[in-house]
């Protein structure tokens, strides 16, 4: 079984990022990813520190924005029609999960399409499903997954592919990308029944759940795919996915927890954001 090393195909990608920021730079142009950050998540701090972080070091200027717990829905997305109408601003995103007196789909439908990093808008959720030719972009994880199925050569055409979640961040776009990749995809949720029946014959298991040692990885093919998605931090501090039982199977591929699915999240994060600045170039 060979582990996936997220973090090393995350390194390559963001030396392309790098030279694409180059020749943005030779025009005058530096992409801008506007971040907004609403009260004062434990995990959500450190994600969007990571991200500012990333982002400065390749040459993206980023704005980190913090608003208050108690901020208002209206007060947020005046904040982000501002940023639609600065030419600075590129990108933006605002961080998961909201506090809950704000419903997330208004906050994503006011972020302008041109400018939507994560690809939570309806206009873009509208164009992956209908797997459309002209740019458009998409959420980052499940866009981050593709690219370590392409890179360690996971086919997908005629596979089985089961993704278990159904979120707007991860399982709904993850589904409709793996379906436009020409594989089989059963998309599972909490009210699934029997879902080891399906794990046991799915070529390409997304996990997607946020809940510790979910899943048994024994329980799956021989040969198949494993992509654990979860990152949750246990009672002594250890982090550790969805999915428990990676090592001694007799799995093709899996994915570590950490350094597999989270460090590519950033990773194509960026990527997004230089392709928007270069779509508003052109
Ligand atoms: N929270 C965790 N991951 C993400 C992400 O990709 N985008 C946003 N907006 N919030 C998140």
């Amino acid at each position: 079984m060979t582990m996936i090393d997220g973090q090393m195909v995350a390194t390559q990608i963001k030396q392309q990022i790098a030279k694409q920021v180059n020749e943005l730079a030779e025009l005058g142009v530096t992409p801008g990813l506007a971040v907004i950050m609403v009260g004062n998540d434990a995990a959500s701090e450190i994600y969007v520190k990571n991200k500012q972080q990333v982002a400065t070091d390749l040459g993206i200027e980023a704005n980190t924005i913090k608003m208050p717990a108690d901020t208002t829905e209206l007060a947020i997305i005046k904040k982000i029609q501002i940023l639609n109408a600065d030419p600075a601003v590129d990108a933006i995103l605002v961080q998961s999960p909201m506090p809950t007196h704000i419903n997330e789909q208004n906050i994503q439908a006011a972020i302008d399409p041109s400018k939507d990093v994560d690809g939570f808008h309806p206009y873009n959720l509208g164009q992956l499903v209908t797997d459309a030719n002209e740019y458009y972009p998409v959420a980052n994880t499940p866009r981050g997954i593709m690219r370590l199925l392409k890179w360690y050569d996971v086919k997908t055409t005629g596979k089985l592919a089961l993704v278990i979640g159904r979120s707007i961040l991860v399982g709904k776009p993850m589904a409709a990308m793996l379906t436009n990749a020409d594989a089989t995809v059963i998309t599972a949720n909490s009210q699934t029944k029997n879902l080891d029946e399906l794990i046991a014959i799915a070529d390409i298991v997304v996990v997607a759940m946020g809940k510790a040692n979910a899943i048994d990885a024994q329980k799956m093919k021989a040969g198949a795919t494993l992509i654990d998605v979860g990152i949750n931090r246990l009672a002594d501090g250890t982090l550790v996915g969805d999915v428990a039982n990676k090592n001694n199977t007799n799995l093709a591929f899996a994915t570590p927890v950490p350094g597999g699915v989270g460090p590519m999240t950033i990773a194509t994060l960026m990527e997004t954001t230089v392709e928007l600045a270069q779509q508003h170039v052109a």
